[in-house]
């Protein structure tokens, strides 16, 4: 059977970015028809300036979102990565195979190296190798595919570098993964600056749509979207980035293709309105099921010791293997 594994990282509240490129491909696709596994990655938080306390929360938040989106524990594995010893002790084996000059060349190390040097504070070490161990989260697994949005998408090329890589040189141990995208909204853009992403942890709080947003603002946000010139309703990513943007998170959530909605919509008045409702109806049976998870949190809780006793069994053989196959000596 197909072995799937993804990520989420609690940096951030979730945001409609999170959901349309991957979220809900893991709810109404993969968990079906796969072994699958997702992951609270919070090693991965603890890489650029935290606050110990709000990442614990966050990472509470995230896991409750998980499953109020519709992740079902009895499909699929749902677990905190700090939970599973093997993602850190992969990630070095896997150090001494990947490069520098490989993960200088990460477009997201170059941006967020650059975001945390112009406030003034320096980079960890962290950052430059976080490739490196959302390598060994995927290879850990022997996953067969990675369901991530764009931005990620150079990240699991590395990792299929690195399995390669270990495989030729020390014996065949790891499974190549490839990633898998979704068709529409893999890449939804900020509001307000359609040239960049919508990421959790941006401080354009106005161009991003969160998850537990009410309804009246994710309203707010998507009447004010910054819209291009020009005034006819066209798809066009490359001169009408603003509109494009709004078509393609309209297609997403109400099932249509951006390029024929572009063609339905006279105004773009009309189209940040539907495009409004549409992001309001997809959120709220999310939202709802939220506030019922919050007031059970043993639930949560229960959930995410299962299955972290379910991944660490997944992972175990896997990194022994590599452990032996790399010239570690066995210690029993
Ligand atoms: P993260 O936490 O930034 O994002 C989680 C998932 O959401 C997707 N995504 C988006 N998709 C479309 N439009 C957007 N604006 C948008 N913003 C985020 C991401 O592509 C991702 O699929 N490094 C990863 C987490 C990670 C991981 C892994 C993923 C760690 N280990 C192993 C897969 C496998 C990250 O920061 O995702």
């Amino acid at each position: 059977m197909t072995r799937v594994f993804s990520g989420i990282k609690p940096t951030g509240h979730l945001t409609l970015g999170n959901y349309l490129g991957a979220m809900r491909q893991w709810v109404a696709v993969d968990q079906h028809r796969a072994e699958a596994l997702f992951c609270i990655v919070d090693l991965h938080a603890l890489t650029v300036d935290h606050d110990p306390a709000r990442v614990r929360r966050l990472s509470r938040q995230a896991a409750t979102l998980l499953l109020a989106a519709g992740l079902d524990p009895r499909l699929c594995t749902v677990f905190v990565q700090s939970h599973v010893d093997e993602h850190a002790r992969l990630s070095y084996l896997l150090e001494c195979v990947a490069t520098d000059g490989e993960m200088r060349r990460m477009i997201q190390y170059k941006e967020k190296a650059a975001r945390e040097q112009r406030r003034g504070g320096s980079v960890r070490l962290s950052l430059l190798t976080y490739p490196v161990l959302m390598a060994a989260d995927i290879l850990a697994y022997g996953a067969d595919e990675v369901p991530v949005g764009d931005d990620q998408v150079q990240h699991v090329e590395l990792t299929r570098d690195l399995a390669v890589r270990f495989n030729q040189r020390y014996g065949h141990t790891f499974v190549v993964p490839r990633a898998t995208r979704p068709t529409v909204a893999a890449r939804v853009m900020n509001l307000q600056d359609p040239a960049s992403k919508m990421g959790k942890s941006d401080d354009t709080g106005p161009g991003i749509v969160y998850l537990l947003d009410e309804p009246d603002v994710v309203r707010r946000k998507v009447m004010r979207a910054v819209t291009d010139s020009g005034r006819d309703v066209v798809y066009d990513r490359e001169s009408r980035p603003g509109v494009a943007n709004l078509l393609e998170i309209l297609a997403a959530c109400s099932g249509g293709n951006p390029e024929a909605l572009g063609g339905v919509y006279e105004s773009y008045g009309a189209l940040k309105r539907d495009t409004a409702e549409a992001v309001v109806e997809v959120l709220r049976p999310v939202q709802e099921r939220h506030k019922e998870l919050c007031a059970d949190p043993g639930y949560v809780e229960g959930v995410l010791r299962d299955g972290a006793e379910r991944a660490r069994a997944m992972a175990r053989p896997t990194v022994d293997a590599a452990y032996r196959a790399i010239g570690l000596l066995p210690a029993d």
